[in-house]
């Protein structure tokens, strides 16, 4: 069956307090708009339509990093739900196959329940995902007889009655495309709000003949984002369940709710990683991998048996080969590091590739930026780089060679050479003691003239 995404992302949010789109806010480094996207994926939809409002240049450029084809329709006046899903009405004119409308600030959502929608579609024309929340509160209420949903009643606009009924709306929806457009513009706005609500459609396709039903999720899964507190509350939510996840597929954590993971985080099993762990978005960790406390990973490949930490930050493009260290104090940022090479102390290493089995000493930094232009470093296999080696780029060491101390490098180093950059060491017998003497004679003179 053909499916289109409808994804509702016009909202002002203003009880977030912000001059980003509440959609755009982000749950373990995504925004929401993507959380719902990726969850919407699982449908294999045909179309993707994004009704955008406040913010629609930002909605566009996040909802295009999710997947380029998603188009985006303006709603220029919040005037309802259903009045946003209108808006959707000419990007999807002659497409007859289902739509699912999903809210953008509804991240938790799981794609089994949208199986379980699109289930309930081979039997009802109309699906609704309803769940009974522990506080019914001002949510829309599913007026049911056995398995056929009759209405849906705002809370504003429910009797007292209709009040006591604990299956409530979700705000997702499926439906023929056809057919919820055909009921939507019978949708009036004769109510407590003045708004167009898409949950009228039900009622006008019960009175049109058509069946309708609601399938029921769990509460988690509809939580909305409609506060900073709630953002809050929903990363948390989403760490719990991430580390959990991992835990289950046998990655080791000693301080498991220290560890702060992005939404594509991948670790191999038998990774372990130490507490106090952050990791940014697009990072992989192979098996056995060893990430200790206090790290920060953003973007990079760790591979199996290399150790990383404590205190190591890895930027975007940093790739570990397997059994590489990088220890503490060291920043790697578009780097490859081959295999069994060794980074171990204060360095910064950046726009460089580094050869196997590579030693680079305490200090030694990739001076890459001339202030205009960023340029690269090579450094050969079994290279030998010495304690604060200024490697000023661009460089190359050759294999085997070796970087005496100290030294500031500005021209290739050819294989197997020694490079020496630095002051000739002096040596004067007994000037230390000489020295020390007359300053300390020099002084004892002062103290006595002070009195
Ligand atoms: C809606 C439902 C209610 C349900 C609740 C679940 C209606 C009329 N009511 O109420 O039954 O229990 O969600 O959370 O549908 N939006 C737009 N354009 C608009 C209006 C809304 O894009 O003109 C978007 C919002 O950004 C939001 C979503 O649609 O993502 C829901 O809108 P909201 O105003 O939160 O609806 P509720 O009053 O919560
Ligand atoms: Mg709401």
């Amino acid at each position: 069956m053909t499916t289109a995404l409808v994804i509702l992302a016009a909202g002002k949010g203003t009880r977030m307090l912000s001059d980003t789109a509440k959609v755009l806010h982000q749950i373990a480094h995504a925004p929401m708009l993507a959380h719902a996207m990726r969850t919407g994926a699982a449908l294999n939809p045909d179309r993707i339509i994004i009704v955008a409002g406040v913010g629609a240049d930002a909605v566009a450029k996040a909802a295009h990093r999710v997947d380029e084809t998603a188009e985006i329709v303006l709603q220029e006046e919040q005037n309802g739900t259903a009045h946003a899903v209108a808006q959707a009405k000419s990007a999807l004119a002659g497409f007859d196959g289902d739509i699912f409308v999903l809210y953008g600030d509804t991240p938790f959502l799981q794609p089994e329940t949208l199986a379980d929608m699109q289930a309930a579609r081979a039997t009802h024309d109309l699906v609704i995902l309803g769940f009974h929340p522990a506080d019914p509160g001002r949510y829309g209420r599913l007026v049911m007889q056995d398995d056929t949903l009759d209405a849906i009643v705002e809370f504003k606009d429910a009797s007292p009655e209709q009040r006591q009924i604990s299956f409530c709306n979700s705000g997702l929806m499926a439906c023929n495309a056809t057919t919820l457009f055909g009921l939507i513009d019978e949708v009036g706005n004769d109510n407590a709000s003045g708004e167009y609500y898409l949950t009228d459609v039900v009622a006008l396709a019960r009175d049109r003949g058509l069946t309708a039903t609601a399938v029921a999720c769990d509460e988690s899964e509809t939580l909305g984002v409609n506060s900073r507190a709630d953002l809050a509350a929903a990363e948390a939510i989403f760490q719990t369940r991430a580390r959990a996840e991992l835990l289950e597929n046998g990655v080791t954590m000693t301080a498991p709710e220290t560890v702060h993971l992005a939404f594509d985080t991948v670790i191999g099993r038998d990774a372990l990683i130490e507490p106090n762990v952050v990791f940014g978005p697009g990072v992989t960790i192979e098996n056995g991998a060893h990430i200790r406390a206090f790290s920060h990973l953003e973007g990079c490949h760790v591979s199996r048996g290399a150790i990383v930490g404590p205190y190591a930050r890895l930027r975007p493009g940093a790739e570990l080969a397997e059994n590489v260290r990088v220890g503490n104090f060291v920043e790697v940022k578009n780097t490859i590091v081959s295999e069994g090479a060794k980074i171990n102390h204060l360095s910064y290493v950046g726009d460089a590739s580094i050869g196997a089995r590579a030693n680079l000493g305490a200090g030694t930094i990739t001076c890459n930026y001339d202030g205009v232009m960023k340029h690269h470093t090579k450094i050969g296999r079994g290279a030998f780089i010495g304690s604060n080696t200024m490697l000023v780029a661009p460089v190359a060491i050759g294999d085997g060679a070796l970087t005496a101390s100290g030294s500031v490098i500005t021209k290739d180093v050819e294989a197997g050479a020694l490079s020496m950059s630095r002051s000739p060491q002096v040596t004067k017998p007994g000037r230390a003691t000489k020295l020390f003497d007359m300053l300390k004679a020099r002084k004892r003179k002062r103290d006595m003239e002070a009195g």
